[in-house]
Order: structure tokens, then C-alpha cells, then sequence
């Protein structure tokens, strides 16, 4: 049973952190299920199933994420100063493709409120975070490099890796920093940044997965030449295959992104393979059952997120993975 499925998708996003809440007052357990324990850099991932960017914008719901059985939590989309979703309609669904419609454009309640959130939940638990970074939808893409440093030296001391987000297609402009064309200009400030401020975190790079093959190839190239520590692929899609019920703007999630995804995934491991030194790639994009986040570990993903399938299979999913997993063993 799926109430939150009844009621308009605004709604159930809306009480969905008070749900959350309850249902792992109620089913969530104090121990992290063990299952493909994994160390990246000093992180050590007890499993390999976390919340995607954009679940918990504001870090609010940490302990109750960790106790439903996630290895890793992602945090964010952050931005430097609190800003407020975009105007109008800001989410819907389609339960036929199985997939969600967001226009939200980063709303967040700023670095300083979420720093504070993910500090005190630091003092009870080691699992690994991940900050989510983005500029806000008032800065010019031509000082964008300002609130990411910013935002890497404001969660340097509570984060574990950075994830730089130049992928939402919700904040206009933001996908430009990742064209081949001005990536190198956008990177070049902020790895000095990394370098300068000692960070010993891993960054990655958040992509789309509405790049054609051979630009993809290029801006991962790029982001290797950077020295970056891997990725996240994918966001969500521009695309509309099949999903004729949405508006042309905004990002479709979900099913319906699975196969992009898979082919930025593959695409990923096969020119990070090239490279001497490990990186860390993570899947995020349709994967919507147990058996699609083994189907990414195989094809080479080291983690797994899920944001679509956390409304369709419910907030239960991470412990359905892992006891998939256990059988699997
Ligand atoms: C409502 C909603 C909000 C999102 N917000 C963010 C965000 O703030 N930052 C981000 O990097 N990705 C965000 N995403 C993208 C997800 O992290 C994920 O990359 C994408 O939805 C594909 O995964 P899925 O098919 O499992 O949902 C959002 C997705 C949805 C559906």
C-alpha cells in the first residue's frame, strides 16, 4: 500500500519528510547492513546503496536515512546563500513510466543552516556524507567558480566527499559550465581551490545524461585532466520519450532516464579505466529495483543512488536491497 501515490505529487512531496520520520521510528534499525563493503580514499562504505542528490536538499532527515539502511548519504543540492524553489509548478508524476517531473532549481536553506545539520549529525555516526554543491540561480555563470569554492570551504571540516553539480537542468545556465567549451574555465579556479584549502576529500563531477556519447567522452577527459576523483551519473533528463504528459522544461527522473543512464555509466568506466589511479563512479538514474543496483555494480558502478524509486517501492527500498543482497551471498 502507497497512500502517497492517492494524493497530488506536490502534496505527498511535501509530507513526505514527517512520513519518513514515522516510518523509521517505526522500521528503522540501529546497525547498517553489511553487504559489498567497499574503502574509497580513507571512506569506508558498509553497502553500496545511498539517496541520491535532491532526497534530503537540507540534511534534515540524516538519522533516519542511515537507520532505513543506506552506506552512504548524499546531501544537497546546497547553495551558498538560502533561496527558494523556482515560481509555479514544481513537481509531478506519471505512474504508467514510472517516473517523476521537477523544476525545482535548488531550493536550499543555505550553506549555514545545513552545515549545522550535517555537524551535529557527524557527532553520532561515521557513515560517509556527500555534499552536493551548486551556485545560486543569481550568480553568473561567469563567477559560478565563487560559490562552489565557497561552498568547499564552508563543509570542508563536516564533509566526507564533494559532489559539484553542474547538471540540473533547473537553473538556467548551469549545463553550460559543463559544455567542453567552458568546462576547462569553471574547473581550473576551483581544483586551484582544492589544492590551496588542502581538501583531502574526494571531489566529483555531477553529469547529465543528455550529453551525445562523444561529448560525454570529452568532458570526463577533461574532468580527468582536472584530477577529479570520479562521478555521479546521472542527473535527470531534458528528454521526453514517452513521457508526453510533462512540460518541455524541467528534468524527468526515473525509469524512463534507466537506459541514458546506463550508457553514461558505461561510458564512464570505460574512459576511467584508462586512467592510472582508481576513481569512484556512482549510478543514479532509473534504477528503480533490487536486481537494476546489481545490474550496476556489474557493469562497474562502486555505489548505487536512488531518488524515483524511493516513491514507487517506498522508503522500505534500501532494506529490500539489502536482503537481495544476503541472498545473493
Ligand atoms: C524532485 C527531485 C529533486 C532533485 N534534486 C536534485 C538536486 O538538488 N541535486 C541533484 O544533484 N540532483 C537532484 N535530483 C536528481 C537526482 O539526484 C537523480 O540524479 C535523478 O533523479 C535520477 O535518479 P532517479 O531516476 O533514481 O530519480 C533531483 C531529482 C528529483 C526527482
Amino acid at each position: 500500500m502507497k497512500p502517497w501515490l492517492w494524493i497530488p505529487a506536490k502534496w505527498a512531496h511535501d509530507l513526505g519528510p514527517l512520513g519518513i520520520q514515522i516510518y523509521s521510528k517505526i522500521f528503522g534499525q540501529s546497525k547498517t547492513p553489511i553487504w559489498n563493503a567497499f574503502n574509497f580514499k580513507n571512506l569506508i562504505f558498509k553497502n553500496r546503496i545511498g539517496i541520491a542528490g535532491g532526497v534530503d536538499k537540507n540534511a534534515d532527515l540524516l538519522m533516519a536515512w542511515e537507520s532505513l539502511g543506506c552506506g552512504f548519504l548524499e546531501i544537497g543540492t546546497v547553495t551558498p546563500a538560502p533561496q527558494k524553489p523556482n515560481p509555479g509548478k514544481i513537481i509531478d508524476r506519471d505512474l504508467k513510466t514510472k517516473s517523476l517531473w521537477n523544476k525545482m532549481g535548488f531550493p536550499s536553506a543555505g550553506a549555514e543552516e545545513v552545515f549545522y545539520n550535517v555537524r551535529n549529525f557527524k557527532e553520532h555516526s561515521t557513515i560517509p556524507i556527500f555534499v552536493n554543491i551548486g551556485k545560486n540561480r543569481t550568480t553568473e555563470n561567469s563567477k559560478a567558480h565563487e560559490d562552489y569554492i565557497f561552498l568547499l570551504n564552508h563543509f570542508s571540516v563536516v564533509a566526507d566527499a564533494f559532489v559539484i553539480n553542474i547538471s540540473s537542468p533547473n537553473t538556467a545556465g548551469l549545463r553550460d559550465l559543463a559544455k567542453k567549451e567552458n568546462l576547462d574555465l569553471f574547473l581550473n579556479p576551483i581544483m586551484q581551490a582544492v589544492q590551496d584549502l588542502k581538501l583531502s576529500q574526494p571531489i566529483l563531477i555531477k553529469l547529465s545524461p543528455d550529453l551525445e556519447i562523444a561529448d560525454l567522452k570529452s568532458v570526463l577527459q577533461i574532468c580527468l585532466n582536472h584530477d577529479v576523483d570520479g562521478f555521479v551519473l546521472t542527473n535527470t533528463t531534458l528528454s521526453r520519450n514517452g513521457l508526453n504528459k510533462y512540460p518541455t522544461e524541467g528534468g524527468a527522473s526515473g525509469e524512463p532516464v534507466a537506459e541514458l543512464s546506463k550508457l553514461a555509466l558505461k561510458t564512464a568506466v570505460q574512459v576511467c579505466s584508462e586512467q592510472k589511479t582508481k576513481k569512484l563512479i556512482i549510478s543514479a538514474g532509473g534504477v528503480m529495483t533490487e536486481r537494476d543496483v546489481f545490474e550496476r555494480i556489474e557493469m562497474g558502478a562502486d555505489l548505487v543512488q536512488a531518488y524515483t524509486a524511493l516513491i514507487y517501492e517506498g522508503p522500505g527500498f534500501f532494506r529490500k536491497v539489502s536482503h537481495f543482497a544476503e541472498r545473493r551471498q
